[in-house]
């Protein structure tokens, strides 16, 4: 919470606590943001994750649905709570612009992403779905960015992080995106230059994706 309030005071907004797998929760944040601007708002970033199985160190193969079900609420189902919630308040303008992140293991297999991979491709088909409900009503732009790995605290805590970021940045010919690569692409999302884009999950990975093998990779494997 610390570096949570630095930042608010650095930028006057008030913190709102939400615990997002809440209903009331949810309707609180979004009725106090509209409070505080005065109306609805031009954009949101979706940013939260969080694997109970992972945390109580769980073998996908064998992991507790009771944690299962919680993981899928916070880390996918909490965005569709998200714009349902702003869609019955009103609180995003028109062609305003969500944005949720995202990870390639939604995509591939990355074994020690465990059930995060089926949490984030929930998210991705939530951001398609609710999409065109929110562009055909109100022209809302809802989009996943699926970002390199990133050391942050959740980042971190997937089994072998070292090895697999180090991994990354050799398989990406143009290295991992950093975080501020990423908050950079958000807010190009965010802006009007971006307003035909929905309902897509953008890769921001340094071209990692589409790359099959890199001669960094072959060069290591060959030593
Ligand atoms: N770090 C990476 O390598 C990486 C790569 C691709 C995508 N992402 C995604 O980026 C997003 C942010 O993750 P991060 O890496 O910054 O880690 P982080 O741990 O800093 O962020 C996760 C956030 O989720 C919040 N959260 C957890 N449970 C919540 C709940 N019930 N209600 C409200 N908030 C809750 C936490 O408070 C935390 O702020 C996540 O969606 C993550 O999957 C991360």
């Amino acid at each position: 919470m610390g570096e949570i309030n630095k930042l608010a005071e650095k930028i006057t907004a008030p913190i709102v606590p939400c615990d997002v797998s809440n209903n009331d929760d949810m309707l609180n944040l979004l009725t106090k943001a509209k409070e505080h601007f005065g109306g609805g708002v031009d954009f949101i970033l979706h940013s939260i994750g969080m694997s109970l199985n992972l945390r109580k160190g769980k073998h996908y193969t064998e992991i507790d649905y009771g944690f299962n079900q919680k993981t899928l609420d916070i880390s996918a189902t909490s965005l569709h709570r998200l714009l349902a919630t702003a869609m019955k308040l009103d609180a995003i303008n028109e062609w305003g612009s969500v944005v949720a992140l995202t990870y390639i293991a939604a995509q591939r297999v990355f074994p020690d992403y465990n059930e995060m991979a089926d949490a984030k491709a929930l998210l991705e088909s939530v951001t398609r779905s609710f999409g065109y409900h929110y562009a055909v009503k109100k022209h809302v732009r809802v989009n996943t960015v699926s970002q390199s790995p990133t050391r942050t605290t959740a980042g971190s805590g997937v089994k072998g992080f070292d090895g697999f970021i180090n991994y990354a940045e050799k398989m990406s010919p143009l290295g991992n995106a950093s975080a501020e690569d990423c908050a950079n692409y958000c807010v190009s999302l965010f802006s009007d230059l971006t307003r035909m884009v929905t309902m897509q999950n953008l890769f921001h990975d340094g071209g990692f994706s589409f790359t099959g093998v890199t001669e960094s990779v072959i060069e290591q494997m060959e030593k």
